[in-house]
């Protein structure tokens, strides 16, 4: 789809912008459009004072959407991000971030101007200590509040245009999981009927580069979270795996003997609570995932659409 395509180039000219900064859900931010938080260093919008970027009008692409979305302003997603905002800080140099308060992925020192190279490693590349490190980093951002970004609960619409609007907290973790629900979501066309033929991240060109820039945003709020500067997601390699073999107690949770949908008791993972499963739920109130806990985490590796996935491996 084009429109994915689209999607996922604004996405990436506007990571800042990708999901709510705590400093802008107030009804002011949204009434009066603009999104352009101070930067803690100086004090000012976008860290203007320390050339960091500047407060500027958001300029779209005009490119049309394609003829498989027949419809024009009822999903908030369109015209990404004017709906909510149509003035956002714009970075100078290697400067990111909703307020430039960060550095562009690959540099890193006060002016961001140190060139870093971090590599990913394979999961079973890393020790012990190592691993149980990286699911102690996980633990932390499932049960740490995100300082820097809230989660919407309703649409615009629902925020009667902003004057009223309607956020919630959100941890580290489920901000993510929260972003992938909200840009593969439906569109709400009221009176619970939906038009389910949307996806901007997926089965489209925009798969790849939305989800590459998904993966560094998480990683990095993970680094800002644990203070280490260095930290990188390992990767499972499956190109070669018969079975799903991060599948175990040790790595990312085995399966359970009585409930093949739900990972084994021993399991790191079987205490973390799902949020934002419930996507049929949301059609039939019209309602946006609010971030609640909806029961235990639910994994079938062996029950993934085969016609879809042809390669990926099953869980023995
Ligand atoms: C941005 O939105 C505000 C509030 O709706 C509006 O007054 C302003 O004209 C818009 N600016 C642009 C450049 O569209
Ligand atoms: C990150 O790696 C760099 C380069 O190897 C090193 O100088 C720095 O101390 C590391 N930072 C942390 C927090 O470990
Ligand atoms: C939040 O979402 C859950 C799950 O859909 C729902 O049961 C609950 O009523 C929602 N809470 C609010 C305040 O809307």
């Amino acid at each position: 789809m084009l429109l994915a395509a689209l999607y996922c180039l604004l996405w990436s000219f506007r990571t800042s912008a990708g999901h709510f900064p705590r400093a802008c859900a107030s009804s002011k931010s949204l009434t009066e459009k603009e999104c352009c938080p101070p930067w803690a260093g100086d004090g000012s919008p976008c860290g203007r004072l320390s050339g960091r970027g500047s407060c500027q009008d958001v300029i779209l692409s005009t490119a049309p959407l394609g003829p498989q979305f027949p419809f024009t302003g009822v999903d908030d997603r369109e015209s990404w991000p004017s709906i909510f905002y149509n003035r956002t800080c714009q970075c100078f140099s290697n400067f990111m971030g909703f307020n430039c308060g960060s550095c562009k992925f690959g540099f890193r020192g006060p002016r961001c101007t140190e060139r870093r190279l971090l590599v990913r490693r394979n999961i079973f590349d890393l020790s012990v200590p190592e691993k149980n490190k990286f699911l102690a980093y996980l633990t932390l951002a499932k049960h740490t509040t995100s300082p820097d970004y809230v989660i919407p609960t309703g649409t615009y619409g629902q925020m009667n245009h902003g004057t009223t609007p309607l956020f919630n907290d959100v941890s580290v973790y489920d901000l993510f999981v929260w972003m992938h629900y909200y840009v593969s979501r439906d569109t709400l066309l009221g009176d619970s009927e939906v038009w389910r033929d949307i996806d901007f991240a997926h089965e489209a060109p925009g798969f790849l580069p939305w989800h590459r820039l998904f993966l560094l945003l998480w990683e990095q709020e993970i680094q800002k979270l644990t203070g280490d500067e260095n930290f990188t997601i390992p990767y499972w390699d499956w190109r070669d795996a018969e079975n799903c073999d991060v599948c175990t107690d040790e790595y990312m949770g085995g399966r359970n003997p009585a409930n093949p949908n739900l990972l084994s008791p021993a399991s790191f993972f079987s205490s973390w609570q799902i949020v934002c499963s419930r996507l049929e739920e949301y059609n039939s109130r019209q309602a946006l995932c609010n971030g609640t806990s909806e029961g235990p985490l639910l994994r079938n590796p062996g029950n993934h659409d085969k016609a879809r996935t042809p390669e990926a491996p099953l869980l023995g």
